[in-house]
């Protein structure tokens, strides 16, 4: 199956599944993803507001133009990404998502990164940076790239009975100076659960991935120092991809 056909079934797998039923009662359309179904860089947001409700795209209102300009500081434009949501259907009058509506949406959103198999998910904001990882603050993760697990079910038909358990592994990359040499040792790692889960035999898989927490766009968009941060947090993407590079070339 294409990356394409895969996403075209998730889609369609959370619509005849009826997931959050009132939110799509309430909403225009569901919002997928958008961008490159190659892309090494995956942003994942909260859930989509009312302009993107009403194009069907992530990330196109005021929050979006931030992001693009964040991408454009690091020589990136949105067909160079993946951009996607936990929630997939608007919330009414963009309450925050709850958790029942994140956990009945995260299965899909696993079948979406193992899809598009992005080296490196930028979670934005809390919703979704707690979403991977439950235990970090997002004021003291920022910035800090960590490693997470997917343990991934298959059922003996070979259908998918996505689950993403919580086995964050928040290390705490305080020291810039030794971070490199972290980061390069999980995703040595990372290259070894990949092997393992190509093998098609295992019934139970794990995919491992970097993920970078940062701060969601909105919050800087009327608050200056929040830019700055945002701005440095993001301006650290080229080169943690670079690592992540470094290390699949050598596995
Ligand atoms: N905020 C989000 O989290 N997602 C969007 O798509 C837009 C705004």
């Amino acid at each position: 199956m294409s990356k394409q056909q895969q996403l075209d079934r998730i889609e369609q797998d959370i619509k005849n599944q009826n997931i959050c039923s009132e939110l799509a009662a309430g909403a225009t359309q569901l919002v997928m993803g958008d961008g490159s179904l190659d892309a090494k860089l995956m942003f994942i947001g909260e859930a989509p507001g009312a302009q993107e409700d009403k194009q069907g795209k992530p990330f196109v209102g005021a929050a979006g133009k931030f992001l693009n300009k964040m991408l454009q500081s690091i020589n990136l434009n949105r067909e160079d990404v993946y951009i996607t949501n936990i929630v997939k259907y608007r919330p009414p009058a963009n309450r925050d998502p709850l958790p029942e509506e994140k956990a009945q949406f995260m299965p899909f959103l696993t079948r979406q990164i193992e899809a598009i198999k992005p080296d490196l998910i930028v979670t934005l904001g809390r919703h979704s940076t707690n979403a991977f990882l439950p235990d970090v603050r997002i004021g003291e993760a920022h910035g800090q790239p960590k490693r997470k697990r997917f343990n991934i079910e298959k059922t003996p038909g070979g259908e998918r009975a996505d689950e993403l358990q919580g086995d964050a592994e928040a290390r705490t990359d305080t020291d810039r100076a030794s971070e490199d040499g972290a980061l390069e040792a999980s995703t040595q790692q990372i290259a070894a659960k990949l092997g393992g889960v190509t093998d098609g035999v295992s019934k139970q898989s794990q995919l491992a991935f970097v993920i970078l927490p940062l701060y969601h766009p909105a919050a800087a968009l009327y608050n200056g120092g929040m830019r700055t941060v945002l701005l440095e947090d993001f301006a650290r993407i080229p080169k943690i991809l670079e690592l992540i590079e470094k290390d699949k070339a050598k596995a």
